[in-house]
């Protein structure tokens, strides 16, 4: 499939490999329209099919991951239309329906709604240069794909307070400090760095990735009690997998595992 808004291609050895899917537009450092969120979704869909891939990467360029929603696609709404038509809720979220690891590896600018599907995203892997903000207040609206609530979780009230109240960018540095990423590297080693995380996430066992995925998000998004009995019930539950006999074998037996996804 070919697209214009967005770069897609694939790494790593057969069977474990990785999808890079490269933000793509430029002259608008990369600013978000409906074509881009569209393709975006269409590429992770693929990759979240595909067999042979075991890990997904979103990244931009070295100036920007995303400026934000693309700004001339807001001005003509009015609240009926963005109501009625399902501004943002009917194509910006496909990225939450996929059950791999999505990777961000961010360079440059993370604004607005680039902030924000950055934090959609599993983990953020931030070059040095890159800078986080919702400067949404600036133009008069708020947040609108999940800034308000995943930025809080990730940072705590007080940051997200400010951030989103003065709508003021922070660097890499003060991101890593306050938990929005994992880990900051100098620009020139970002996509290596990023590629060698999910190069060895997709060498595991599938289903323990899967299952992984689904419990850090369910203590993210829902109560401690029912993450905690979740994540036990899923536990329990790969000890049924041939996965989790070859990789306790494996190390026992100090030789690699040789995971067959079941
Ligand atoms: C449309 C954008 C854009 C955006 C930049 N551009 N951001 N176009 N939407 N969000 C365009 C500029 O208009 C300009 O086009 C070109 O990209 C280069 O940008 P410059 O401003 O000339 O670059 P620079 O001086 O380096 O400043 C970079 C910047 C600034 C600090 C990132 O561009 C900026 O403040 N952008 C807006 C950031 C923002 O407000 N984001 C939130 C958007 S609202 P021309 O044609 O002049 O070359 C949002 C809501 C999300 O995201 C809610 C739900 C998803």
């Amino acid at each position: 499939m070919s697209y214009d808004t967005i770069e897609v291609s694939t790494q790593g050895p057969e069977g474990q490999q990785v999808g890079l899917i490269r933000l793509n537009r430029p002259k608008q450092l990369n600013a978000l329209n409906d074509q881009l969120m569209d393709e975006l979704g269409a590429a992770l869909l693929a990759f979240d099919a595909d067999d042979g891939v075991g890990c997904i990467i979103v990244t931009g360029s070295d100036k920007a991951f995303a400026a934000g929603a693309d700004i001339n696609m807001f001005l003509p709404f009015d609240f009926a239309q963005a109501f009625g038509q399902g501004l943002i809720s009917r194509n910006w979220e496909t990225i939450l329906k996929v059950r791999k690891p999505v990777i961000a590896a961010v360079s440059g600018f993370a604004l607005g709604g680039g902030c924000e599907l950055a934090m959609m995203c599993d983990f953020i892997i931030a070059a040095d240069n890159a800078k986080f903000g919702q400067p949404e207040v600036k133009l008069g609206i708020i947040p609108g794909a999940g800034g308000t609530q995943r930025l809080p979780r990730s940072v705590g009230k007080s940051k997200a307070m400010d951030l989103a109240l003065t709508g003021r960018m922070m660097d890499a540095q003060e991101a890593e400090r306050c938990g929005l990423v994992s880990r900051v590297v100098p620009l020139d080693k970002l996509q290596d760095e990023a590629l060698g995380a999910a190069l060895q996430i997709a060498q595991y066992g599938r289903l323990a990735v899967l299952a992984i995925k689904e419990s850090v998000n369910l203590a993210f998004e829902g109560p401690l009690r029912d993450g905690l009995q979740y994540e036990r019930r899923l536990f329990h539950a790969l000890f049924s997998t041939e996965d989790k006999t070859e990789g306790m074998d494996a190390f026992l037996n100090k030789r690699a595992p040789a995971f067959k996804n079941r």
